[in-house]
């Protein structure tokens, strides 16, 4: 089968026209690529919470581009034409947006807060407004505001889930595909791309670990721990 591209934690193949299938690798990565490591089993875990949580969107009404499994680690996914943006949605302070605003950690977004990011590494995804995206030809600010809809919608449905879990979601971030015109929820939603912690505890269980340098077998056990508490509930 062609691979038709290939990211730091996925493996893009063509299925056929209208289909590719996306299989997840073991790596795990982090500051735009600097650290990277593997943990056995990671792709399977991130497929498998990946596939949940796009089922549970589907349910709700939410347009994704999941289409089932292929095998444990790889989901038959719609092909899309990936528009190269990272779309966070943030809920509750950390990461990023306390480093470059005055902003404490944990301090509260009512109602949440959306950014777009350049998927550029080299220049460490760039935050971009509705002006840089139309002039960088991403997407126009009727399209912008469609996706900022989506991301309420897709926050309502992960923040209900993740409150049952009795974690708390703290961010998520979504990368959008066209097809046919429209806009669909494509990539990954996993604890690669999500922020959730304790809210008692503040224990985290999210990629964070990784980040800030846990143990592997401690990240890996965190991500099977929240697949087994997603599947209890889903
Ligand atoms: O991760 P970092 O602190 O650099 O960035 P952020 O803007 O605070 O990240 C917000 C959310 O987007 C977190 O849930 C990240 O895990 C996620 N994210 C991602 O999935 N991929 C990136 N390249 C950057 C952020």
């Amino acid at each position: 089968m062609e691979k038709i591209s290939e990211g730091k934690t996925k493996e893009v193949f063509l299925l056929d026209n209208d289909h590719v299938l996306l299989r997840f690798k073991d790596s795990v990565t982090a500051g735009d690529g600097a650290k990277t490591d593997v943990i056995e089993g990671k792709g399977i875990l991130n497929a498998q919470t990946s596939a949940l949580i796009f089922r549970l969107l589907e349910r709700e009404g939410i347009e994704t581009h999941y289409v089932g499994m292929k095998d444990e680690r790889t989901i038959i996914a719609k092909r899309l034409t990936m528009v190269p943006v990272e779309v966070v949605l943030r809920n509750f302070a950390t990461g990023s947006i306390v480093k470059r605003l005055p902003i404490s950690e944990d301090e509260v977004f009512d109602p949440p807060i959306v950014e777009f990011f350049l998927k550029d590494d080299a220049r460490h995804d760039p935050l971009l407004n509705y002006h840089h995206m139309r002039h960088l030809k991403l997407m126009n600010e009727v399209e912008a505001k469609e996706i900022e809809e989506v991301m309420i919608k897709v926050n309502e449905v992960l923040r209900a889930i993740v409150v049952r879990l009795g974690l708390k979601l703290y961010d998520f971030k979504l990368e959008f595909g066209r097809r046919d015109g429209r806009l669909i929820v494509g990539d990954e939603i996993t604890l690669d791309s999500m922020r959730v912690r304790d809210p008692n505890t503040g224990r985290i269980m999210d990629k964070d670990l990784y980040r800030k340098g846990y143990p592997l077998d401690q990240v890996k056990a965190s991500y099977e721990e929240f697949l087994e508490k997603l599947r209890s509930v889903a």
